[in-house]
């Protein structure tokens, strides 16, 4: 079905064709961010009165139908290394079949919207190659390639306007006299209750659940996961894994300003079954003040019993409604287990919404002009340079009362954290470690915000009985073998799946020969930020893993030890004979760390060593190295 669920006012442009039938939209969605704005695109369609408009996951959508089809906008995110998200690889690797031909999609008219990051070097990746194949076989572009960039001040959304204006405009010239006016628009009789795609069913607290049933917490947040509708293209379900802190340490210096964790969790019961390179993905634990004032706010009761279906009951939920209590649950425990109520920013759309449901005139006056294209600037300055949360945003529009079945629907969902795991299997096979940067900052008016998750995580104290709901990730790093050489670059917290590397390799080393590891790291100060540094040290002496005889090394750059900045792609260049030889004996090089402007200057740094050491014949190399899976990049904000 559609994911439409709201008829609301367009804040801006004059929308599309009425004319020419039926509008689809794809689209393929990692986190949940294109599939926003496919619904928006979807809204805006419909309320320039497209006659039948399609919002559809690609996944669900067959391709060989894409023939049948006049109109198609897709709307596709690029996630890590420039892949195309999950719902994505079966759509696609069916257009790259041979036999589709030249004109397979002849007289099928589209346009790609991308969303990605410009910090990573395929940027828009996925977007660039579906635009590109569509047109290979035959379809017709209505407009160029729209690129949303997270890096851009108001996100993927700066792109989006002006790419939505120039795609209505193109499909309106064809049919002008047919172009609605704007003020049907905003005309906001049109927001319809009835279309909500779900509703909520209460129960008394005398139909609550018997205790057992909520006692098993892993099932009790499978389940609340599941029924969020926000939470549908996230793949939850039932934590793999629930892990104890038991160490909890500080890496950085008492009084230096970054406060970057060492912690270790753990499964009591058995091994835990992951690999080096892989990722960690954490449900954090909200504010129980925070999640106690929503609730007030929203004048809702907490102790009350719910379930959210599917408007209409499908069979899916009709059936769990025959199965009884299982499905219900307290509404305080679903807002604490799905909805991000102090999550920063809420998106455009919930201030649309919140202008219908306003009952004080400058307060709907307020949020109107949020919505409008005329207050994107002072939206900006109030939601996004702020990092207003949800709640601070309802408390300071006091005269809006949404109901229950809206916030649930327009609430961020409460997402899982992935984190670069730090240890090794082979070294602890029941524990997990992870290299965390408690993440705090001002805003332009000096108020407070805090990271939701490393500050959970920071203030737990070991062998707590609280259990950390975890999700092992297969990582971007895929994990070497012990007989190729590393060149690995991490400053900062980069070096948290290489601190991995070097301890699996220190215990492969017992059982079998291992090839040399050279390591490049980067911190501000030796003294405040020097992160694991006994352990680098340890791994250089006695032939260990970072020995430098057998080609290897541990170098370090202090970035803020002298007047001069010192990075690791300087220290790349100063030892570039030992880069040189590792690669020149097989090596495979890993970066990771922070996503700004590191893996780029890094990538030149060892360009210009090729270059030098091994002239017009090694240009290209970095290249085929990444072609051959050995030049990986993990990056993260
Ligand atoms: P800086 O903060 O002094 O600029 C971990 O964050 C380390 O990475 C810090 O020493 C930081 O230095 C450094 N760093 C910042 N930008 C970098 C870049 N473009 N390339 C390499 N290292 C960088």
């Amino acid at each position: 079905g559609t994911s439409r669920f709201l008829m609301s006012p367009s804040p801006s442009h004059p929308p599309p064709l009425p004319a020419t039938g039926r509008l689809l939209v794809l689209y393929a969605s990692q986190t949940g961010n294109a599939m926003d704005a496919a619904e928006r695109v979807g809204r805006e369609a419909e309320r320039g009165g497209c006659p039948a408009v399609d919002v559809l996951s690609m996944d669900s959508f067959d391709p060989s139908r894409l023939p049948g089809e006049r109109s198609v906008v897709f709307v596709v995110s690029t996630t890590g290394q420039g892949d195309p998200p999950d719902s994505m690889k079966g759509f696609w690797r069916y257009l790259l079949k041979k036999e589709l031909g030249a004109r397979w999609l002849e007289g099928v008219r589209y346009a790609v919207f991308g969303l990605g990051d410009s910090g990573y070097q395929k940027y828009n990746f996925a977007a660039k190659k579906i635009d590109k194949r569509l047109s290979q076989l035959g379809a017709d572009r209505i407009i160029k390639l729209g690129l949303g960039n997270d890096q851009h001040f108001s996100g993927y959304e700066g792109a989006l306007d002006p790419w939505l204006l120039s795609l209505w405009r193109s499909l309106n010239q064809e049919n002008p006299s047919l172009l609605p006016r704007i003020s049907d628009i905003i005309n906001p009789s049109l927001i319809n209750l009835g279309d909500s795609k779900i509703e909520v069913v209460y129960y008394s607290s005398d139909d609550a659940p018997q205790d057992s049933t909520v006692s098993d917490s892993k099932k009790l947040i499978g389940r609340a996961r599941t029924m969020s509708p926000a939470l549908k293209f996230h793949n939850d379900g039932e934590p793999q894994y629930m892990l104890k802190m038991v160490t909890n340490q500080r890496l950085t210096k008492e009084d230096s300003e970054k406060d970057v964790r060492h912690f270790e969790l753990e499964n009591p019961s058995s091994a835990i079954s992951y690999q080096v390179g892989d990722a960690l993905e954490i449900l954090p634990s909200q504010d129980p003040s925070a999640v106690n004032a929503f609730i007030e706010r929203c004048n809702l009761d907490p102790d009350c019993y719910i379930m959210i279906r599917a408007k209409g009951g499908d069979e899916v939920s009709k059936c769990s409604l025959v199965n009884g209590m299982m499905d219900r649950m307290k509404l305080k425990t679903f807002v604490a287990l799905t909805m991000d109520v102090t999550s920063a920013s809420p998106r455009r759309y919930f201030f649309e919404v919140m202008s219908y449901f306003a009952t004080a005139e400058h307060e709907k006056e307020r949020l109107q002009y949020f919505a409008s294209p005329e207050g994107r600037e002072d939206l900006y300055k109030y939601n996004q340079k702020e990092s207003r949360t949800v709640l601070e945003v309802l408390e300071d529009f006091p005269s809006v009362h949404m109901p229950f079945e809206w916030l649930v629907q327009l609430t961020p969902p409460l997402k899982k954290r992935a984190f670069s795991i730090s240890s090794s299997p082979l070294a602890h096979p029941n524990q997990i470690h992870l290299t965390v940067s408690v993440v705090s900052w001002l805003t332009p008016f000096k108020r407070a915000r805090h990271g939701l998750c490393s500050t959970w995580l920071a203030g737990l104290s070991p062998n707590e009985e609280k259990l950390i709901p975890c999700w092992i990730h297969k990582g971007s790093l895929p994990p070497p073998h012990p007989s190729v050489p590393l060149v690995l670059i991490g400053p900062g917290t980069g070096c948290a799946p290489f601190r991995a590397f070097v301890e699996e390799r220190a215990a492969q080393s017992v059982r079998e020969p291992t090839a040399p590891v050279l390591f490049f790291f980067g911190c501000r100060n030796e003294d405040n930020d020097f992160l694991y540094k006994d352990l680098w040290l340890k791994h250089t002496q006695d032939k260990g893993v970072l020995s430098p005889e057998e080609g290897g090394g541990f170098f370090v750059a202090f970035s803020r030890d002298q007047s001069q900045k010192v990075y690791v792609q300087h220290k790349i260049k100063e030892q570039s004979v030992r880069v040189w030889n590792l690669l020149c004996s097989g090596a495979s090089i890993y970066v990771a760390g922070s996503s700004t402007k590191m893996p780029a200057d890094v990538t030149a740094a060892l360009e210009e060593v090729l270059r030098q050491k091994g002239g017009e014949a090694a240009s290209g190399w970095l290249g085929k190295l990444e072609r051959a899976g050995k030049f990986n990049i993990e990056t993260w904000s």
